[in-house]
């Protein structure tokens, strides 16, 4: 009897280790939520702290001191946009504004040649690292940044005519003083789910990627960043140049960065010495995000699940996949790579994620130059996008845009920007039959 129970203990125990490690990543693939939907499993707990941290991703945050909001005052004195989802809409990419019209999902950061003490961009003294549009009443938002699109003509060699968009900033109602020659990054806000993978992928484990690659000719390097919860430099992974490390620390970035809002990981507002009714703006409490709704903003957005393919078996798409392969583009956005045994949450541990990329760095060439160096990460440098739910940003945001600043308008246009170490990977591009063409932008619209 007693072995009998036993046995039955064992068996129930594996069967609960088998469905342990088979967690699965994917979600539904149809419906406006594709991008916003749970793993599945999650316990009642695990959903409560995920619905909590979906409130939080989707609030409006209110100026302090506010009475009936106290857990969500603290906007400004200095922010960009009062919600996370304004510029990650329904956790999909943000798009960039046409000429001259205001910038509603995406940022410009900033800096001014040199290095910070901990090898980290050189913030401006009067606007800081990055350009924020509005103030609370009282306080001087630091003026507009638009963006005027300038059009070159491409041709393939079968004729096949296709426009490139390139951006130039032009500065308005600068509050703070003359910007001429400031170094600017302008990013539009990236699609959010599935982050909880690729923070789950040890350091170690794309250091010895980096490692790899460079013993096999390529160049694609680890970022190194400021850790402000180490106070230490850490590998980088988040950020289009791979500029901040966790997830967690992303995250109170985007709050202090993109909205003003401090938290114990960013304690100090964010006023330059010259913005004095900055300085003495009332505070939402010290810090204004308290650990709890970190925790759970955190749980929430890596928790998200990722869409399914849709036909990743349709003959087109698979050749299109091996097209992928032959033409080098699977060297860079690496269809897998996998999370580690130590991973902070239990449920991401040991599993393989296919976010086609390598979150490495890589040059891009001048063409998708911005100018301005992050940490390690040079000006012609971006972290591998991972392709990983392409085909549906498209169906989400009504509008194709893709790259860092939105510039490209069709997935060809993208690809047309690569340059640098992508520069052999577009050749091949360009010369491919139309049919071969039309079976990679299948496959890409397959993930
Ligand atoms: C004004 C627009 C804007 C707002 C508001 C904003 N973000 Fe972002 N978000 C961005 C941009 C742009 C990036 C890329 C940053 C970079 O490359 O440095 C980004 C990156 C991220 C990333 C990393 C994604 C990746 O793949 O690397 C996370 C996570 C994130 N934001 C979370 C948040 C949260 C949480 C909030 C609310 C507190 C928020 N964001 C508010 C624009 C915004
Ligand atoms: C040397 C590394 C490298 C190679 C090779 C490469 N890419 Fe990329 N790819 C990148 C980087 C880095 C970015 C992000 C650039 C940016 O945002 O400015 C990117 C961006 C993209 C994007 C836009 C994604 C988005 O979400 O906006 C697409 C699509 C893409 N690559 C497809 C391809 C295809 C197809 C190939 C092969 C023909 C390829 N790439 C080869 C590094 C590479």
């Amino acid at each position: 009897m007693r072995s009998l129970v036993l046995a039955l203990v064992l068996l129930c125990s594996s069967a609960w280790v088998l469905a342990q490690s088979a967690q699965s990543i994917w979600g539904p693939a149809t419906g406006r939520q594709v991008f916003s939907n749970p793993l599945l499993g999650l316990t009642p707990d695990e959903l409560e702290s995920f619905n909590r941290g979906r409130s939080l991703f989707r609030q409006v945050w209110v100026i302090a001191p506010s009475v009936m909001d106290a857990d969500v005052d603290g906007l400004g004195p200095l922010y960009n946009r009062p919600a996370c989802t304004s510029c990650h809409p329904v956790n999909s990419r943000g798009l960039a504004p046409e000429s001259e019209q205001r910038m509603r999902a995406m940022l410009v950061r900033l800096s001014i040649p040199g290095e910070n003490a901990h090898g980290g961009p050189l913030p401006h003294p009067a606007y800081g690292d990055q350009l924020n549009e509005e103030g609370i009443p009282g306080v001087a938002g630091e003026g507009r940044a638009t963006l005027v699109w300038h059009e070159e003509a491409f041709q393939f060699p079968d004729g096949e005519q296709v426009a490139l968009r390139r951006p130039e900033i032009k500065w308005q109602d600068m509050a703070y003083g003359s910007a001429e020659g400031i170094l600017t990054s302008a990013r539009v806000g990236p699609a959010v789910f599935g982050l909880g993978l690729l923070d789950a992928v040890s350091d170690q484990y794309l250091q010895d990627l980096a490692a790899q690659s460079a013993s096999q000719g390529g160049a694609g390097r680890v970022n190194q960043v400021w850790s402000s919860k180490a106070q230490a430099p850490k590998v980088g992974r988040f950020g289009f140049k791979a500029n901040t490390s966790t997830l967690r620390e992303q995250i109170a970035a985007a709050f202090i960065g993109d909205m003003g809002i401090t938290s114990s990981l960013h304690s100090e507002r964010p006023c330059t010495s010259v913005q004095t009714a900055c300085q003495q703006a009332v505070s939402g409490g010290e810090p204004e995000l308290s650990d709890q709704q970190l925790d759970d903003l955190s749980f929430y957005l890596a928790h998200l699940a990722v869409p399914e393919r849709r036909h990743p078996e349709h003959p087109q798409v698979q050749q299109g996949e091996q097209l992928f392969n032959a033409l080098g583009c699977a060297s860079c956005h690496r269809p897998q790579l996998h999370t580690g045994a130590q991973a902070p949450y239990p449920r991401l541990r040991n599993l393989a994620v296919p976010a086609y990329t390598d979150l490495l760095l890589h040059d891009m060439g001048e063409g998708l130059s911005d100018g301005r160096p992050d940490y390690q990460a040079s000006a012609q440098q971006w972290r591998t996008a991972p392709l990983w739910g392409l085909g549906l940003a498209a169906q989400i945001n009504a509008t194709e845009q893709y790259l860092h600043d939105g510039r490209a308008r069709s997935l060809t246009e993208a690809i047309l920007w690569h340059g640098g170490e992508a520069q052999s990977a577009r050749e091949a591009f360009v010369q491919l039959p139309p049919e071969h063409r039309e079976a990679l932008l299948a496959f890409l619209r397959s993930l």
